[in-house]
C-alpha cells in the first residue's frame, strides 16, 4: 500500500518507516526540514518537506503523494514541567487539533482508506479498576494543568472516530522506551531516575502502561494492513504500579534507590498532575489488540525491556 507517514522522523517515525518499507508499502514521510530529507531516504521513503500546522502545505503534499493510508505521529513534546504539563504539550496539542484536522481533510480528499492516529493511555477515568479497556471512559476531571492535553487528545480521537468515510483508527499508546525516546539512553525520564529525581510519591500506586518503542511500531504496521475502526491499547502485558516498577528500573540503570516523598510534599513540587500521574494514574489492558491485530509486543514486560536501557 502506499502509505503516508506524518511524523516519521520522530522516535516512532523512525521505528515504523523501516518497518513498513520491509512489509513492501510505499513510504511516503513528511518532515518540515529540507535537511531530513536524506534520513527519510535511507529509511526506504519517498520524503515530503511540509509543515502540518499549515492546511496548504499538508493538503498539497498529501495530494502529490496520493497514499492509501495516513499514519499520524505528530509530536512536539518540550521538556517535562510537571507544574506546566499543558505548556509544554502547547505545540503537541496544536498538531493534535489542527494538525489532525489538516491530515483529515487532506486525506478525504485523495480518499484514503484508513487513517491511524497517535494517542495516549493515560486519560483513562482514575476510579474503578486499576487496569482499563478501550470500553472504559476517559476521566471527567483532569488534573487543571493537564485539561487542554487531554482536550487534544480527545479532539483527535473524536475527530478520527467520526471519519465514516475512511477506517479511523486511534492507537492509545502506552508510555514509551528504548531507543530515541524520553526512557531510552540519555533520555529525560532515563536521566532523571539515573540522577535520583524522579521520587517516589505517598504509596507509588499510580498504574502506568509501557510499550517498546518498536512493538509500538509493530503494532502500528498492523494497524494500517488490517485494522478496523475504533480505539486499540498499544501496552505491554503488565501495567504496574510506579512503586513496581521504578525500583526495578533503577536497579537496571544502576542508580540509587528513588526517593520516598509523602504525597502532600510531592504534591507541592509537583503540582496536580504529579500527584494524579505518581499515585492515581490507571494502566490499560492490550488484549483487544491482540486479539484483533493480530499483534504480540515482543517485550511482553518492561521487567524484560528495561533490561535494555542497562549501560
Ligand atoms: N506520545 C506521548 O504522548 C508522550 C508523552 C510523554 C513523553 N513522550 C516522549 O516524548 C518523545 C516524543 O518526543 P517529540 O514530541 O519530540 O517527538 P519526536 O519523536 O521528535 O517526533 C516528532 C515528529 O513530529 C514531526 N513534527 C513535529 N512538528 C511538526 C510540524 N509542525 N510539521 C511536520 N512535522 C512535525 C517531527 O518531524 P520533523 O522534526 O522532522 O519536522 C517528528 O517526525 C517520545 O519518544 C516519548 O518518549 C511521549
Amino acid at each position: 500500500m502506499k502509505v503516508f507517514v506524518a511524523g516519521a522522523t520522530g522516535a516512532i517515525g523512525r521505528q515504523l518507516v523501516p518497518r513498513l518499507v520491509d512489509a513492501g508499502h510505499e513510504v511516503h514521510g513528511m518532515t518540515r526540514h529540507a535537511s531530513k530529507q536524506q534520513l527519510l531516504r535511507d529509511m526506504g521513503a519517498e520524503p515530503v518537506v511540509a509543515d502540518a500546522l499549515d492546511a496548504d502545505q499538508v493538503a498539497q503534499a498529501v495530494a502529490r503523494a496520493h497514499p492509501e493510508v495516513i499514519v499520524h505521529e505528530l509530536t512536539a513534546i518540550g521538556p517535562m514541567d510537571l507544574r506546566h504539563f499543558d505548556r509544554a504539550f502547547a505545540t503537541t496539542n496544536r498538531l493534535r487539533t489542527e494538525g489532525t484536522d489538516h491530515l483529515l481533510s487532506a486525506g478525504q480528499a485523495v480518499g484514503v482508506e484508513r487513517f491511524v492516529a497517535q494517542s495516549f493511555f493515560a486519560a483513562y477515568e482514575r476510579t474503578g479498576g486499576s487496569v482499563k479497556s478501550e470500553e472504559d471512559s476517559f476521566g471527567p476531571d483532569p488534573a487543571r494543568e493537564m485539561r487542554e492535553t487531554v482536550a487534544a487528545i480527545r479532539h483527535v480521537e473524536e475527530a478520527v472516530l467520526a471519519a465514516t468515510w475512511t477506517e479511523g483508527i486511534v492507537l492509545r499508546y502506552g508510555g514509551f522506551y528504548g531507543p530515541g525516546t524520553s526512557l531510552g539512553p540519555g533520555g529525560e525520564q532515563t536521566e532523571a531516575v539515573r540522577r535520583r529525581r524522579f521520587p517516589l510519591m505517598g504509596k507509588g500506586s499510580g498504574v502506568w502502561s509501557f510499550i517498546h518503542i518498536a512493538d509500538a511500531a509493530e503494532a502500528t504496521v498492523a494497524a494500517v494492513e488490517h485494522g478496523r475502526r475504533g480505539v486499540y491499547n498499544i501496552v505491554d502485558d503488565e501495567p504496574a504500579p510506579i512503586a513496581e516498577w521504578l525500583p526495578v528500573l533503577a536497579r537496571t540503570l544502576g542508580a540509587k534507590q528513588p526517593m520516598h516523598l509523602p504525597r502532600f510534599v510531592g504534591r507541592l513540587l509537583t503540582g496536580e498532575v504529579g500527584d494524579v500521574m505518581m499515585t492515581e494514574l490507571r494502566g490499560a489492558s492490550n488484549a483487544k489488540a491482540k486479539r484483533e491485530l493480530g499483534w504480540t509486543p515482543s517485550h511482553s514486560s518492561w521487567r524484560d525491556g528495561f533490561a535494555g536501557l542497562a549501560s
